[in-house]
Parts: C-alpha cells; structure tokens; sequence
C-alpha cells in the first residue's frame, strides 16, 4: 500500500512524421515535449477510489468494494484483498500485461455509472483509468523492465482508446526525448536538436478510431494510390531522421528549409489519406502568412498541428502568430522537443516549486 502521496509525470508527445503510415509497419518519428501531464496518487482510508481530472471535468468515486465484486477472472488476486484498499489495487507479475477484452470494457462501462450525455474523451478516459486500476500495481524505483511494463500498460490504456494503436505514443511518452518507431522496434536518435515548435490544438474534436480506419478503407479501396503515398511518408520520416541527425548543435538554416519541406510534403500526403479538416487548412494559412509551416500531428480530422519555428525568429513575430491562431478560435503552446519520459518526483520538491511558482505571481 502506498504509504505517501506519490507525484508522476509524463510529457506530451507529437509525431514529427509517419502519422497512419506507422499502423501499416512505416517508420515514424515522435518526440516528447516539454509539456506534461502531472498525476499525484493519495492514498486514504474512506474505502473509495477518487478520480479527479480537472483539464477534462472529471471528478468521479467508486467503492472499492463494488469494484472488488467484478468478476474475478477480470482482476490479479491480489486486487481482492482488503489490505490493497488504496489507489493501487492490485500487483501484477513482470510483463503479465494483459489487454483489454470487449467484454472487459462492457463491465468497466457498467462500474463507470457515466451519464448517457457525457463526451467520449471523458467516457474513454475514464474507462482507461478504471481498466490500468485493477490491473497494476505500483513500484517507486523505476528499472529499464519498469519502463517497459509501464510502456506496456500505456500501451493497453491506448487499446481501450482506440482499438488497434500503432504503440508509437505510449512509447514516446514512456522513454522520452526523439524516436523512430516502426512495428514496435524502437530507437532512439542521437543528439537531436533542441526543435523549437507552437502546438496548435483545433479544438475540433475527432475519433482516431475512425480516422485510422477511414484510411484502412482507402487503403483497401485503392491500393495502387495508397500505397504509394504511405511508402512516401515513410520515406519522409526517414529522411527527416537523416536530417535531424546531421544537424548538430549548432543546425544551419539550409537544414531547417529541408525539415519545412518535409512537413508541406507530408500534410499533402495526410489530405490525400483523408485525415486533413478544415481547420488544420486554416491552421496552415495563418502560420504560412508568418512565414512559418505546420502540419497535422497525430490523427488528424480536427486535432492538432505543428509548426517549426526557425532559430532567429524575433519573439514578436511568434507572438504574432500565436495570436492570429488563437483568434481563431485554437489553443496554441510554444514548446520544445525532446523532453524527458515518465518520471517521478518527489512530492515535496514539486509542491515547493508550485508554491514558489504561486509566491512569484
Ligand atoms: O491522435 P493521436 O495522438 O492518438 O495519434 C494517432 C497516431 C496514429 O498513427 C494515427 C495512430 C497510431 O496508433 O499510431
């Protein structure tokens, strides 16, 4: 049982290339960001499990003891003990990662007890949270083998998401910094450079679900035009891994026009696939009226982009872009490549530094 409010962090991640081409055994290059998701695990004695997402309006309570009475055949023994009545419930052997069963997801739905109206992100997130709930247990110290039971699980949490994910995401967020990923083998790049970016989030909601599908469909439907364009994004992200490679710590401006001309090549090809919206049009436009360009990152149909932003590029002028994308109506982060993977900290040091944060405003 935990004995002390436990502090995790994870970054964000965008895939520089190989969105939809990585699900049919293409490369894609993904990178952490320096933006992250902060969990902080309390444990308490009331007999209830509370969930509180506050970006997403989440704040929902179980009974331990209702949970305990899903089937057993769903949980790991020791889920069943009334001395697991903590956050964690349950420990799980090294590598016994299990998936999530459609039957699984029913009764997840059922405990879940969400009203008919709530929104599938809240839905799905929530069911995410339940289903790695009763199946992990928790450890401090994290080993290369930790890692890569948590990249396993994220990878499982991805499953209840959206069906059928490439694991590109989770493994991006698990170890951090610059990878290529293709059919679960990963690698990561060598000294890539510090990217600068803005990460435009739409705000148009979309299902990666159906996105992902849309393209297998035109996959099967024209195989002689599809093929050819996901063997080309492949290309893409092999060439930009090239580049970023040769680039250094001290990259020439040459070499950030051929990464420009990676993303135009590729947010073409992402329309053709069928996963461009209105939206990342407008997100392009503005950004090119800048000088700057974007492309879709992730699913696409809505979602959000990126936009490489050149060194010796004044403030001002990445003001000035960020404010002509949020009058329309979009998020927009300046951000950093290559941030570190999930991490743990010490629940004192990040409450001070929140604190010191606080005093400063
Ligand atoms: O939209 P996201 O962040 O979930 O990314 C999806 C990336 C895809 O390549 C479209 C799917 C996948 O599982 O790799």
């Amino acid at each position: 049982m935990l004995s002390e409010v436990l502090l995790v962090s994870a970054p964000g991640k965008v895939i520089l290339h190989g969105e939809h081409a990585v699900v049919h055994g293409k490369v894609a290059l993904a990178v952490a960001l320096n933006l992250r998701t902060f969990l902080r695990l309390q444990p308490h004695s009331s007999g209830k499990v509370d969930l509180s997402l506050p970006n997403i309006g989440i704040k929902r309570s179980w009974d331990v003891a209702r949970l305990q009475l899903l089937d057993t055949s769903f949980l790991a023994p020791e889920a069943l003990s009334p001395t697991c009545v903590c956050l964690f419930a349950c420990e799980t052997e090294q590598g016994d990662v299990t998936a999530p069963t459609p039957e699984q997801v029913e009764k997840l739905k059922e405990v879940a007890g969400l009203p008919d109206d709530c929104a599938v992100t809240k839905r799905l997130a929530v069911l995410t949270f339940l289903y790695l709930y009763l199946s992990i247990f928790r450890k401090q110290r994290w080993t290369k083998e930790d890692l890569e039971l948590i990249n396993k699980w994220a990878f499982q949490g991805e499953r209840v998401i959206h069906g059928n994910p490439s694991g590109v995401d989770n493994a991006v967020s698990t170890w951090g910094g610059a990878l290529r990923y293709q059919q679960g083998k990963i690698a990561s790049l060598k000294r890539p450079p510090a990217l600068q970016i803005l990460l435009t989030n739409t705000r148009v909601p979309r299902s990666t679900k159906a996105l992902v599908a849309g393209v297998r469909n035109r996959l099967l439907k024209f195989p002689e035009i599809v093929a050819p364009l996901l063997t080309s994004i492949d290309a893409i992200s092999l060439e930009c891994e090239r580049v970023l490679g040769e680039m250094g710590e001290a990259p020439a401006l040459e070499q950030y026009h051929v990464l420009e001309e990676l993303i135009d090549m590729n947010q073409h090809h992402l329309n053709a696939l069928g996963v461009g919206h209105a939206s990342l049009d407008q997100l392009c436009q503005v950004t090119r009226a800048h000088g700057l360009h974007s492309k879709l990152t992730g699913a696409g149909g809505g979602g959000c982009g990126i936009t490489l932003l050149k060194p010796g590029l004044e403030q001002p002028e990445v003001e000035a872009t960020k404010q002509a994308l949020t009058s329309c109506g979009f998020d927009c982060w300046e951000t950093s490549v290559g941030a570190p993977g999930v991490s743990v900290h010490s629940a004192t040091s990040l409450e001070s530094r929140v604190r010191q944060a606080l005093d400063g405003l």
